[in-house]
C-alpha cells in the first residue's frame, strides 16, 4: 500500500514528455509532441503528447492517458506497480508495509515472474562475484575474453554454479514459489520429477526489457571448444513475460545513445553488444541470432529512423538477412549496412583494434543498401546477363517497399547511376511491383472484410460501442490513419446505441455537466450552511451537495460511470489534500480516467458561459450560483421526461379502457406538473434546497 501523499507526490512529479520519451522519440508538433505509437503498428506518427495537459493519446488506436496509464499499458503493470515504477524514476521514496501472504498470492503471474527474475539476476551476480568458484570460473571467463570489469557490472553479467540444483534450492529457501521458478524457466523438472537448474555451469547474460526489467537470461557454456557437443547458448524459454522475437538485447543500455546519435547499430550477439560498448559505441542492439522481426524493428523505430546492420561477413547469413533489409525499408527506415572483414564478428574485431580505429571503421564502411546489394551481387554475377537481371530485380523489390515517395525516387536515381540503367526503366519496374503489392493488399483486405462481416453479424449483440476500437483492423500501409478514423468509429456506434428521446439526451447532457463539476471541483467548498444538529455553520462541499440534492428527490444518476465518480468523490472528499481532478484523471480504471480527462480539460466548461456584459468570474467562485441551477435543470429535465411518458401512456387506447389506471396516471401527471412549475420558479432564484 502506498499512502495518499506519496501517490500525489508521484503524480505531481511524473511528466508525460519525460515518461513517454523513455520509450518513444518525440518531435515537436505545434504545442504538442508526437511520435510513433508504441501500442500499435504505427508508420506515421499518430501518438500525440500534450505537455500542458500532461497526457498522451494515440489518434489511430486510441490508447494513452496520464503518465500512470501510459506505464500501465506499456509495461503491463497494475496501477500500484505503475506508481512504483514512476516513484523509482523520480527518486521518490515509497514507504510500504510488507505484503501479507495473501497479497503476495494475489500478485499476478506476470509480476511474480518478474520478481523471481529480479532475484535470480542478483543471485547470478552474487554467485560470480562473491564465491570462489564464481570468481575463478565465471569472472575469469569474461576477463579472459577481454571484457572490462565496469562493463561486466554494467551488463549485470553473472554465473550459475556447476551444481545440479543450487539455484532451485536457493530460490525455495528465499521463499519464492516453485511454480514461478519453473515458469520462468530458471529451473526445469524432468519426467522423473527431479528438478535442476537450466543454466548450471554457464555464464549469464540477463536480458532486459526496454525499461530495464529482466525478462530472461542467456547462458553461455564456458568452453569455447565444445562446438556441436553442447548448445553454446541456453536461453530462457518463451513465457508470458519473455518472447524472443519481441526483445532486443541491449536496447535498455542503448536507448539514450540511439536518440543522441540518431542511429542504431544492429548486431547478432550478446558479446557483440558488449564489445561495442567497450569501444565507446553504445547505440547498439542485438537480435540474438534470430532473423529480425517486425516487433524488433518497431522497437528501434521508436527511437530513430536510421539503422546500420553489421554483418560478420558470412555470405549465407547475408543472403538470409535480405528479408530483414526489406522489412526495415518497408518500415520507412533508412538502412545502411556494414560488412566486417572475413571471419570477424563485432566482438572479435573489437579486440584487434583501438576504440578510435573501431569507430572510424564503422563510419567509413557503412553503405546504403543499394551499394551493398550491388557490390555483393555484381561480384557474384560476373557479367552473366541472367544473373545481372536477377540482381536488378532484387534491388527493384527493395526499392518498391520504401513507403516514402521522395526517398524512393532518390534511391531509384542512385540505382540507375550505379548500374548504368536508364532511370525510367527502373521507375517503371518499381511501379509494377508496387501495383502488384497494392493488388495483393486489396485482396487481403477484402478477405478480412468478408471475415469481419460474418463475425460482426454473429457477435454484434454482445459487443458494446466502447470496445469496438480494439477489434477494428489497422489501416493498411501508406494510407494515413486519419482517413480511416470515421470509418472505424461511427458505424459501430450508430448500430449499437438505441435511439434516445430528446428528453433523455437532455438528462444525460446535464448529468454530464454535473459530474464535470464534481471532477473539477468536487472537494471544494461551495458555501457555508447551517448545520442543525451541531447548531453551527459548516462548509458544504460540491460533491456533498450533489449527493444530498439527488437523495432529497430520491434520484440516482443514470450513467453508471457518473455514479461511480460521485460515489468515489464522496468516499474521499474529506481527506487532507484530496483533489478530485487529480484523483479521477489518474484513476486506475481507464474508462473513468478517460472521461475525467475529457471533462477536466473541456474548453466548453462552465467557466466559458458568458453572461451579458458581466466579466466572467472563475468557475470556482460561481459554484454557489451554478450548482443549484444545474441541479434544478437536471430535475426539470427528468420531470419533463416523465410528463412526456405519462402523456404517451394516457393516450394509449388499452389504458384508457381501464378507468382506475387512467385516473392514477392523471394524478401522477398533475403532481409532476406541479413539481415542474415549482422547479421553473426556482430556476431563476439561487436557492439551495437540501
Ligand atoms: N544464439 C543463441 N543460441 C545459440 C547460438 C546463438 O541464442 N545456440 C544467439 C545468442 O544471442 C548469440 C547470437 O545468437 O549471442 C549470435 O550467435 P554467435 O555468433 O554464434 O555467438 P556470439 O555472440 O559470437 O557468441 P560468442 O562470441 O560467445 O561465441
Ligand atoms: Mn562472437
Amino acid at each position: 500500500m502506498i499512502d495518499r501523499q506519496t501517490v500525489d507526490r508521484i503524480l505531481d512529479a511524473a511528466n508525460i514528455v519525460d515518461v513517454v520519451s523513455d520509450f518513444v522519440t518525440l518531435k515537436r508538433a505545434g504545442a504538442n509532441l508526437k511520435g510513433l505509437c508504441p501500442f500499435h503498428d504505427d508508420r506515421t506518427p499518430s501518438f500525440m503528447v500534450s505537455p500542458s495537459k500532461n497526457i498522451c493519446k494515440c489518434f489511430a488506436c486510441g490508447k494513452g492517458g496520464t503518465p500512470v496509464h501510459f506505464i500501465m499499458e506499456h509495461e503491463q503493470l497494475s496501477y500500484p506497480d505503475a506508481l512504483r515504477y514512476l516513484a523509482k524514476k523520480y527518486h521518490i521514496e515509497i514507504k510500504e508495509r510488507e505484503q501479507t501472504d495473501e497479497e503476495k498470492a494475489e500478485q499476478s503471474e506476470r509480476e511474480s515472474m518478474f520478481v523471481v527474475n529480479e532475484w535470480a539476476n542478483e543471485w547470478f551476480q552474487e554467485q560470480m562475484n562473491d564465491t570462489v568458484d564464481g570468481r575463478t570460473i565465471g569472472l575469469a571467463y569474461f576477463r579472459q575474453r577481454g571484457f572490462r570489469d565496469d562493463l561486466i557490472k554494467k551488463f549485470q553479467l553473472g554465473y550459475c554454479p556447476d551444481k545440479y540444483d543450487a539455484q532451485w534450492q536457493a530460490g525455495k529457501a528465499a521463499g519464492y514459489n516453485e511454480d514461478y521458478l519453473l515458469k520462468t524457466g530458471l529451473c526445469i523438472r524432468n519426467e522423473a520429477g527431479k528438478t535442476y537448474d537450466r543454466f548450471r555451469n554457464r555464464v549469464i547474460f540477463p536480458i532486459h526489457t526496454i525499461s530495464g526489467k529482466v525478462v530472461g537470461f542467456g547462458g553461455r557454456v564456458l568452453d569455447s571448444r565444445t562446438k556441436g557437443v553442447q548448445v553454446k547458448y541456453q536461453n530462457s524459454p518463451e513465457s508470458v513475460i519473455y518472447s524472443k522475437k519481441r526483445e532486443l538485447y541491449g536496447l535498455f543500455f542503448a536507448k539514450q545513445a540511439i536518440v543522441k546519435q540518431d542511429l542504431c547499430y544492429l548486431v547478432e550477439g550478446y558479446t557483440d553488444v558488449m564489445a561495442m560498448h567497450q569501444q565507446g559505441v553504445e547505440n547498439v542492439v542485438a537480435s540474438s541470432g534470430t532473423a529480425l522481426t517486425h516487433e524488433q524493428i518497431r522497437l528501434i523505430h521508436r527511437f530513430t529512423e536510421n539503422i546500420t546492420v553489421i554483418y560478420d561477413g558470412d555470405a549465407a547469413g547475408i543472403k538470409a538477412s535480405q528479408r530483414g533489409i526489406d522489412m526495415l525499408l518497408a518500415e520507412g527506415m533508412t538502412v545502411r549496412l556494414l560488412l566486417l572483414p572475413d571471419g570477424d564478428d563485432p566482438d572479435s574485431f573489437a579486440r584487434k583494434h583501438t576504440a578510435t580505429e573501431y569507430q572510424e571503421y564503422l563510419t567509413d564502411h557503412q553503405v546504403d543498401f543499394i551499394r551493398f546489394k550491388t557490390d555483393l551481387l555484381l561480384n557474384e554475377a560476373q557479367g552473366d546477363p541472367i544473373k545481372l537481371s536477377r540482381l536488378v530485380n532484387n534491388i527493384v523489390d527493395s526499392l518498391a517497399v520504401i513507403p516514402d515517395e521522395i526517398t524512393r525516387t532518390f534511391y531509384i536515381k542512385e540505382t540507375s547511376q550505379m548500374l548504368s540503367i536508364e532511370e525510367r526503366i527502373i521507375t517503371s519496374a518499381v511501379a509494377k511491383v508496387r501495383k502488384r503489392m497494392r493488388d495483393e493488399r486489396q485482396k487481403e483486405r477484402d478477405r478480412e472484410r468478408n471475415a469481419n462481416n460474418t463475425n460482426e453479424q454473429n457477435s454484434q449483440k454482445e459487443t458494446s460501442a466502447t470496445d469496438s476500437q480494439d477489434s477494428t483492423p489497422l489501416p493498411p500501409t501508406d494510407i494515413p490513419p486519419e482517413v480511416f478514423e470515421q470509418e472505424t468509429h461511427s458505424p459501430a456506434e450508430l448500430h449499437l446505441q438505441p435511439s434516445r428521446s430528446h428528453e433523455d439526451e437532455k438528462i444525460i447532457g446535464i448529468e454530464r455537466q454535473l459530474i464535470q463539476v464534481v471532477v473539477r471541483h468536487g472537494e471544494k467548498v461551495m458555501c457555508q450552511i447551517e448545520d442543525e444538529e451541531a447548531g453551527q455553520e459548516r462548509a458544504l462541499k460540491v460533491a456533498e451537495y450533489v449527493s444530498y440534492a439527488l437523495a432529497n428527490d430520491g434520484l440516482q444518476l443514470r450513467n453508471p460511470l457518473h455514479r461511480r465518480i460521485l460515489d468515489e468523490a464522496l468516499q474521499h472528499y474529506q481527506e487532507d489534500g484530496f483533489r478530485c481532478d487529480r484523483y479521477f484523471e489518474n484513476h486506475p480504471d481507464m474508462e473513468i480516467a478517460n472521461l475525467a480527462n475529457e471533462l477536466a480539460h473541456d474548453p466548453e466548461a462552465l467557466s466559458k458561459i458568458h453572461e451579458k456584459g458581466i466579466p466572467v468570474k472563475p468557475e470556482e467562485e460561481r459554484l454557489v450560483e451554478l450548482m443549484p441551477q444545474l441541479m434544478i435543470a437536471y430535475k426539470l429535465a427528468i420531470v419533463r421526461a416523465q410528463l412526456r411518458s405519462l402523456m404517451q401512456q394516457m393516450g394509449d387506447p388499452e389504458i384508457q379502457k381501464d378507468q382506475h389506471r387512467a385516473d392514477e396516471l392523471m394524478r401522477q401527471f398533475m403532481e409532476q406538473q406541479t413539481i415542474q412549475k415549482e422547479l421553473s420558479h426556482q430556476c431563476g432564484d439561487r436557492v439551495i434546497n437540501l
